[in-house]
């Protein structure tokens, strides 16, 4: 790969700007709220991304730092951050971050690595107590990220315990979401999805009271896809009908609508029959209507019709064809989901959309495969690609990839 500051060639379709160039655009586009809103009228024929941009090595580390070195990344919830020495980790493609609660019971973030010579410290989740302590030489830092004590360094020359405290990571909440930013210079969260936070509040009013609930598993098994085909299915039920017979039958298809909002879409739709194929939802459960928020590029936060939660999944690449997912259930204290629930969403309908991932994925690397259009008509949203086109305009406005956006 040539240096970031260079012209990069592209072997795609597009070519791509110095990077050194698309940081100050995509500033002014944020700001400015320049995206394409597919309400100004969108063509009904779209040309899909190459279909080599799901596959290439070269592009994915483009991606890592054009994208997801910029993006907001959802680490978790307060309410797993309640205590001092409470951490949750995440990885954002190649960097490992974690999110602490102090002892003074800030919450922050660290890149999760030792200033001794690189070991990562923290593994999944947990509690810490008051000591950070690496497993390789036993560098001990505290939850503020202070190094507190190194083993056998009281004779060596000028050294400093100073020079070596955790390298922070840039962190913001939203309705109790604690987000990360690896980009300093990024526009905040507020700034980049506000009014999908305000939008939430609204449909879920008893959001404040919601906290995570540990019975449910967080992470998932790897997805032997590119994260951009989980994003595409994610924003159209265009494949409902043929993929999701059950959720058409839960969900009223004449009800869905599909919104972009710049860095923010969301997927819409009211509970269709109360007893469904799905699973049954009595008229004064909390949630009537199912509701998909997409945070670009790579987080959903959702309500199903029925009980008063939200889950949140999060896919982050771990290479060009291998996506890790991670999910968070959010409750009131005490209540509890019932078990046919889950089952219908995590194994009914995430397995077809699963099979779906890993099926296009195969199809992208075909030598067969010519390259398609995005089927979007405005009027029918059930069954029109139009936010996969809006997502594939920010792809194009972040990546700098010119001549291809309307
Ligand atoms: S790498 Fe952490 S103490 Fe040596
Ligand atoms: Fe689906």
């Amino acid at each position: 790969m040539q240096g970031l500051s260079c012209a990069i060639n592209s072997p795609y379709s597009g070519s791509l700007t110095p990077i050194k160039h698309y940081k100050r655009e995509r500033r002014v586009k944020i700001v400015g709220c320049h995206f394409v809103h597919y309400n100004d009228g969108m063509p009904n024929s779209r040309p899909l991304l190459d279909k080599n941009l799901y596959h290439s090595v070269e592009h994915f580390n483009l991606e890592k730092e054009r994208i997801f070195y910029s993006t907001w990344q959802l680490a978790g919830h307060r309410s797993q951050l309640a205590n001092p020495g409470d951490y949750v980790c995440l990885h954002i493609a190649d960097q490992h971050v974690f999110v602490i609660c102090g002892e003074d019971h800030e919450i922050r973030a660290f890149y999760n690595v030792c200033q001794h010579r690189g070991h990562e410290l923290l593994q999944g989740s947990g509690n810490t107590s008051k000591t950070i302590l690496c497993g390789y030489h036993a560098w001990a830092y505290g939850t503020e990220g202070q190094l507190k004590s190194a083993r056998n360094t009281a004779n060596t020359e000028a050294f400093n315990k100073c020079d070596f405290a955790l390298e922070p990571v840039r962190i913001e909440q939203a309705l109790g979401f604690v987000f990360v930013n690896l980009d300093n210079d990024a526009n905040s969260l507020q700034d980049s999805a506000g009014e999908m936070f305000e939008d939430i509040k609204k449909h879920v009013p008893h959001v404040d009271e919601l906290a995570v609930s540990d019975k449910y598993e967080t992470e998932g098994p790897d997805l032997e896809a590119n994260w951009k085909i989980l994003a595409e299915n994610c924003l159209e039920c265009y494949h409902c009908a043929p993929s999701h017979p059950a959720f058409c039958d839960f969900i009223d298809m004449q009800s869905y609508r599909a919104t972009a909002h710049g860095a923010w879409l969301r997927s819409y739709g009211e509970l269709g029959k109360a007893d469904n194929k799905a699973y049954p939802v009595e008229p004064n459960e909390p949630s009537q209507k199912a509701i998909y928020w997409h945070l670009w590029p790579n987080t959903e936060l959702i309500i199903y019709p029925g009980e008063a939660a939200m889950t949140t999944f999060r896919f982050h690449p771990k290479t060009e064809k291998l996506t890790g997912t991670s999910s968070l259930m959010l409750l009131k204290p005490g209540e509890s989901i019932a078990q046919e629930r889950i089952d219908y969403r995590w194994n009914t309908l995430w397995p077809e959309d699963r099979a779906i991932c890993l099926s296009v994925q195969k199809g992208l690397q075909s030598r067969g495969y010519r390259g398609g259009t995005l089927v979007v008509n405005e009027e029918q949203h059930a069954v029109s690609e139009h936010a996969v086109a809006a997502f594939q305009d920010l792809y194009r406005q972040w990546m700098s990839i010119s001549g291809t956006v309307s």
